[in-house]
């Protein structure tokens, strides 16, 4: 009997700033998170589990992570977030108290599980620094967590990409130590995919063996400038999140990954008509 499939959403880099301000004086990050939960919301078929894959807040502050709660509240799928540069460690800590954190202090780091499939959380921030890390203990968990199952497929999440993009202002405040990573990936081939956030735009690429991704983010994007033509900026592109889905069944099974527009469009149309013929 093949094995239900598994509906992991994945959103990234919320910036929520304290209510009525906008980032950069200019994107109203609240009004797109609420569309971005309203594409969520009524996604079908219904969502198993929602990541939020680093930089929740903006400058963070308790203020900033009290908006993002009442943000959150009308979301109706289950969810978890992991820290991004643009986060605070003990502000996450203490704003999400009921989240199932591997350590009592430091990185925060979660293993969850959703049916057959494991989410592995990996917290890159590094406190005060835009850039990010790793630590030993995280490394040591990943590889630990890894080993702990050959059979079930193990989807990694971190806030920072260990990989160059081309754009190079984000790729000097990439994952620093993606070489410690790397080999942990390769000893443990039940892991399927390494999705990060941070560039606020999709991209794709291979790390250690396994697909490697980028989340686009639901309110501004970082501007597609890979020559440095230009001072950093970004640019208000349409908003979209990744849905990664998991087809298990016999033998190895299969993760796709979808990128999902954030909002509402025309359709669905039919292709047939009444008398089954093309229209
Ligand atoms: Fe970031």
């Amino acid at each position: 009997m093949p094995h239900r499939q598994i509906r992991i959403a994945q959103i990234s880099d919320l910036h929520i700033k304290p209510p009525g301000r906008l980032a950069y004086g200019r994107v109203d990050t609240a009004r797109a998170l609420q569309r971005c939960v309203a594409t969520l919301n009524a996604f079908e078929p219904r969502l198993d589990f929602v990541v939020i894959s680093g930089d929740l807040a903006d400058t963070p502050s308790g203020e900033e992570y009290d908006h993002l709660d009442r943000l959150l509240t009308p979301l109706k799928v289950p969810f978890a977030g992991i820290p991004g540069n643009h986060d605070g460690r003990e502000l996450m800590r203490a704003a999400f108290p009921n989240a199932d954190y591997a350590f009592a202090s430091g990185a925060l780091n979660q293993k969850i599980e959703v049916g057959e499939v494991d989410l592995l959380l990996l917290d890159s921030s590094v406190p005060d620094k835009a850039h990010g890390e790793l630590d030993a203990p995280t490394l040591q968990w990943l590889d630990a967590m890894l080993g702990s199952s050959t059979s079930r497929p193990a989807l990694l999440f971190l806030h920072h990409p260990p990989f160059v993009t081309g754009i190079g202002h984000m790729d000097r405040q990439n994952l620093l130590n993606a070489a410690a990573l790397e080999p942990i990936i390769f000893r443990h081939p039940r892991a399927r995919i390494v999705a990060a956030g941070h560039v606020h735009r999709a991209a794709l690429t291979m790390f250690a063996g396994v697909p490697c991704t980028i989340c686009p983010a639901p309110n501004h994007a970082v501007d597609l400038d890979l020559a440095e033509l230009r001072e950093p900026s970004f640019k208000v592109e349409p908003p979209a999140f990744h849905l990664h889905s998991w087809f298990g069944g016999e033998g190895f099974g299969q993760l796709v990954t979808h990128q999902v527009p954030i909002g509402e469009f025309d359709g669905p149309h039919p292709f047939f008509g009444p008398d089954g013929k093309l229209l």
